[in-house]
Parts: C-alpha cells; structure tokens; sequence
C-alpha cells in the first residue's frame, strides 16, 4: 500500500495525536511536512517523523504558500484559526482532517461547509466519538431496529474535575472569547452524537448553564494567585496544582503544560505558566454545568447535561425507541440492549480497537480518513454531517444567554 503523504498544520496535542498513527501504521501514512510556531513542538514532531529541514515551517501561512507538499493537511490549530488554513489548503487541493469545531462562528462553520461540498476533496472534521467501537456498537443496534423507532435520548457528559479546571479554567478553552463557549468546545461531540443515533434532523433547543464554581467569590481565605505560592489549602484543595500535574506521571495532561517533563520543568511551568493558577483567580468565562434540550423532526426528544463536578471522566447515554431501550456507559465500555418483553442483554465490545485516546476514537478516525482518502467518497464526519451539531451549540448558545427556544436552521 502507498502510504497517504500528510502536512500537520499545528504541532499541538492533537497534531501530535494524529500524527502518531504514521508511527504506528507507516504503510499507511506518511507526515512529510509541519508547521509550528512553538520550535520545541515543531522540532519534537519532525524529528519523530524523520521531517527535512526544509520541511519544517513557523506557520501554516508559510507552508499553505506554497505548492501542494502532500495528499492532506491536518488541520490542528486552535478553534479560531480553522477557517482561513482548512479553505486554503482545500483550494490547493489538499483533503483535510479538520479538527472540531470546525470554526467558532456560524458564519464560518458554513463557509467551510459549502466549500467542501464545492471542493473534490475528502474534509472530515474530527467527530472522535463517531469512530469509537463504543457509539459503533450502539448505532448498529439502532440502525438493525432493535428498539425501533428512536423516541427520546439522555446523555451525561462527566467532565471531570481536574479537566474542567485544566482546559476550562487554567488552559487553552477558559474564554469564550478567545477559543470558543464550552457547548461548542466540549459537547458539539455529543450533539453531533446525539443526532447520528437519532437520525432526524433537530428543529429546536433550549439550555440553561452558568459558571457557579470557578469565580473570585469562591476562593477560600488566604488562597494566592498560583497554588506554589504557599497556598494554605494545599490539603484541602482537590484543584491544588502539583496533585495533578507533580504525580510522577507525564503523559496528557501533563504533557501540555511544557516539553520539559523532568519535575523541574514541570514545576517551572507551574510557578511560570497557567497551569500553576489557583482555580479561583483566573481569566475565565466558559460554563461549569450547562443542559441542552432538543427536538427532532418527526417528535424525538433529546436531554444533554454537561457537568465540571464528576470524578469520572466519561459519557452515560440512554436511548429510548419504541420496542425497547439502550442503556450504555463509556467509561465501563457496558452497553445493555433490552427489548421489550424479552431479557435484557449485555452487548459485547470488540477486544482492541482502543490503541488511541477518546475510546480508540482518535485512530479509528484517522483510519477511517486515510480509507476514505484513498478509496473515495464521503467521510462519515463531513462537514456536511458536521455542520447541523454546530448549529445546535451556536442556538443553544443563544437559548441560554438570552432565555429563549431557538429554531435551528440548515
Ligand atoms: N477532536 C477532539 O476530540 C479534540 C480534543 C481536544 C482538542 N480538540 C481541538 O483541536 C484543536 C487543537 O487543540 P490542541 O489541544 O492540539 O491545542 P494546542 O494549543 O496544543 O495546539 C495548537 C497548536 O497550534 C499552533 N499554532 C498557533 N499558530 C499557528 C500557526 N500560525 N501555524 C501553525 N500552527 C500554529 C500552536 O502553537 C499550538 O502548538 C482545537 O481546535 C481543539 O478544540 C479536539
């Protein structure tokens, strides 16, 4: 097999992330470029991947100059700068691997999607939990008419704790404003599932979300402004900064907080960088709890609740249809099928398939792209398919700040 050629436009966690498959599967792809600010991370990815000299860029603006360098480009910056690399690199011909979401604003999401469409490209946005054996395994059972027709859906999304306070609160999605509100950021993953399993389109939402944790009010006496300041509530404190990132452990999260993973450099990066904020005390806006309430063509219902305050870092979803139920949790990978009037049956999950983050979500994804890719067609992850859970969070959005029902309009 001729391996698919790919540029990384943001060598991130998630450049970093997809990247790795050429590692894993090199018969299969193939990184031949890369474009980075950030030298330690630029450096970090071509050196893994054996990238020339004159391959290695400071921006993707450098890099989408020039002549087409490969068969796709990944598209792995932060949430407002999609746009302008993904339709770019679409008009010189590159298929794209667009992270989520696929742009912060409406206008743009739309954009893309019609350019897309125009485009003879493969674009797929990187819908993760679409390509776990664990939503596969349910949407099968759906699509084989076990519970017959979908009535109504609930799903949690558990956050975590100490991911609420590392992405949310300290890190890179703490401001609405600079990257994008969290129904957009976290759960467009979930909108986008819950439309898939239900698979009518959504004609309106409400939510009601607030932040009520992470805000000055709620600092404890004497807290400073970084936990490494002398923090009296070092103890108590389950956000207290080196009982998450100085456990020995140097993988994600820890990861992102510098290249430097030696318990000096992570230190260092606590007592200089974000990450050493006290909860408390920082620049952010994004919600701690937020509900979605959906309504789909033809009468299904849909419930989504998103939360900060879970031990757990996984999804629960019960799925409701006319001839029986579905009740399934992510994080013990148990999905139970119980028809009605028959015994309830526990579905297996394919042994493997979770070699990558987000439940083997990651690499199922790439996989699925570089298939795609080489054989044709249209990604299950289009950005036609991807445009519709954008516009729910951009309405919901508008639900809950303004106290509204909003329509949801193709
Ligand atoms: N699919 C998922 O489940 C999932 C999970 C996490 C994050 N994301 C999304 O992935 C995207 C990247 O997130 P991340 O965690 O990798 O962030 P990150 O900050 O680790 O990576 C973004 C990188 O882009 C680089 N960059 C900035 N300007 C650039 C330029 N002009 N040219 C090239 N690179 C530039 C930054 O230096 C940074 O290294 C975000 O949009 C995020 O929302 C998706």
């Amino acid at each position: 097999m001729v391996p698919v050629t790919a540029v990384v436009l943001g060598a991130g966690s998630r450049g970093e992330i997809y990247a790795g498959y050429a590692l894993r599967h090199p018969e299969e792809l193939k990184i031949v470029a890369v474009a980075e600010p950030r030298r330690d991370r630029r450096e970090r990815l071509a050196e893994a991947h054996g990238i020339a000299p004159e391959r290695r860029f400071a921006s993707w603006e450098e890099l989408l100059a020039l002549p087409r360098l490969a068969d796709a480009a990944f598209v792995c910056t932060l949430d407002g700068m999609h746009t302008a690399p993904a339709l770019l690199a679409l008009e010189k011909g590159y298929h794209i691997l667009l992270e989520k979401p696929m742009s912060n604003t409406e206008e743009e999401c739309r954009a893309i999607e019609a350019a897309a469409r125009r485009a003879d490209r493969v674009l797929a946005v990187c819908h993760v939990l679409r390509y776990t054996p664990f939503y596969q395994a349910i949407k099968a059972l759906v699509d084989a008419g076990e519970i017959g027709e979908v009535c109504a859906a609930a799903q949690i999304e558990n956050v975590g704790y100490w991911h609420q306070a590392h992405s949310f609160v300290r890190g890179n999605w703490r401001s609405s404003r600079d990257t994008s509100p969290m129904l957009l950021q976290k759960s467009c993953h979930d909108m986008d599932i819950l439309l898939w399993l239900v698979g009518r389109d959504c004609r309106r939402v409400s939510s009601f979300g607030s932040l009520g944790r992470f805000t000055a009010e709620n600092a404890p006496a004497g807290a400073p402004a970084r936990c490494l300041d002398g923090c009296p509530h070092s103890e108590s404190c389950p956000y207290y900064a080196p009982k998450i990132y100085l456990t020995g452990k140097t993988g994600w999260p820890v990861d992102v907080l510098t290249t430097d993973l030696t318990p000096e450099g992570i230190r260092k990066a606590l007592e200089e960088g974000p990450y050493g904020r006290c909860v408390y005390r920082c620049d952010n806006d994004v919600v701690d709890r937020q509900v979605v309430d959906l309504e789909f063509a033809g009468g299904a219902v849909a419930s989504f609740v998103m939360t900060a305050f879970t031990a757990d870092f996984s999804r629960q979803l019960k799925l409701l249809g006319t001839a029986g139920q579905i009740q399934a949790d992510m994080g013990t990978r148990e999905i139970v099928l119980h028809r009605f009037g028959e015994e309830p049956r526990q579905i297996p999950l394919p042994d493997g398939g979770e070699e990558s983050g987000h439940g083997g979500g990651d690499y199922g994804l790439v996989g699925d792209f570089l298939a795609t890719v080489r054989g044709g067609g249209e990604s299950r992850s289009s950005a036609r398919a991807s445009l519709q859970s954008h516009l729910i969070c951009f309405a919901a959005e508008r639900s809950r700040l303004r106290g509204t029902v909003e329509d949801v309009t193709l």
